[in-house]
């Protein structure tokens, strides 16, 4: 088991991405920290983890609020160390180009996924520190690499997430802690639904948007998992500051 006795927190894990990896991360061993703002989809992970034999607890956890992010990350290195945080909880906005976007809708995802990623770096680093080890996933996005149209406050965050990652790579390793980031082509979750519930066509676009793709499919939230899941885990122990690309080859062509 890839993960076995090794203490794993995952942000915005009642959904999509964040389940699988946590029920993922579960069966390769580990004790799962579902965090998220759903307690109740949270809680239901927990619960099938347990069912399935493993171990997992629910925190309930807003990762815009710094304070209760340390708070979290303090009662789990305490109780259990902390090996692994993934720094998954994202938000999309509605599309629009930039001068339609409003400043608060900038402001919102800006401050879920870019703050959120960094408090939660700033909280788990000085636990990582101190026990000499630690491995940070966090997930970005083809928005990464990609400037996407009508999704530019979307693009500038998950480009700043990216670079965080870089430069936590090149700061924390020396202190054995390793940081890199995935970053998902679109991917069959409830935030792509909320994307295009956007379109006057939801299905269509979504059967468009697949023919895009090499793959001629979009991604199942377990391919973006089975990437975190390598990342976190030391198959992966001289990877960091990686921008790992999980897009069916979208984007080399
Ligand atoms: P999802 O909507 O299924 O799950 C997101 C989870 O984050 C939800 O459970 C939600 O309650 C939680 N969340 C939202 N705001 C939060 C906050 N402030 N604090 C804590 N939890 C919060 O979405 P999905 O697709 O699984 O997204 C996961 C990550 O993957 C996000 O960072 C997203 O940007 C990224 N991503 C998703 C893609 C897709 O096509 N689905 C493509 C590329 C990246």
């Amino acid at each position: 088991m890839r993960l076995e006795n090794e203490t794993v927190v995952i942000t915005g894990a009642a959904s999509g991405i964040g389940r699988e990896t946590a029920t993922r991360c579960a069966e390769e061993g580990a004790r799962v920290v579902v965090t998220d703002i759903d307690s109740n989809g949270g809680q239901s992970v927990v619960d099938e983890i347990d069912d399935d034999g493993g171990e997992a607890v629910f925190y309930d956890l807003d990762v815009t609020d710094s304070e209760q992010f340390h708070a979290v990350l303090e009662e789990v290195a305490d109780s259990y160390g902390l090996d692994v945080l993934v720094n998954n909880a994202g938000t999309g906005h509605p599309g629009g180009s930039l001068e339609t976007i409003d400043d608060s809708i900038r402001d919102f995802v800006i401050d879920v996924n870019v703050k959120g990623v960094w408090n939660g770096c700033h909280a788990a680093l000085p636990h990582m520190k101190e026990q000499g080890h630690g491995s940070i996933v966090n997930v970005g996005s083809l928005a990464s690499i990609l400037g996407l149209p009508k999704q530019a406050a979307y693009s500038m965050t998950k480009g700043a997430v990216l670079n965080l990652t870089r430069a936590i790579a090149a700061e924390a390793g020396p202190y054995g802690i390793r940081a890199n980031t995935v970053c998902p082509g679109f991917t069959d979750t409830q935030l792509l639904d909320q994307y295009l519930a956007q379109r006057d066509d939801p299905e269509k676009a979504r059967e468009e948007m697949a023919e895009d793709y090499p793959l001629k499919r979009l991604a199942e939230p377990e391919e973006i998992a089975s990437a975190i899941l390598f990342l976190a885990s030391d198959e992966a122990s001289f990877v960091s500051g990686h921008g790992l690309v999980v897009d069916g080859g979208f984007s080399t062509c």
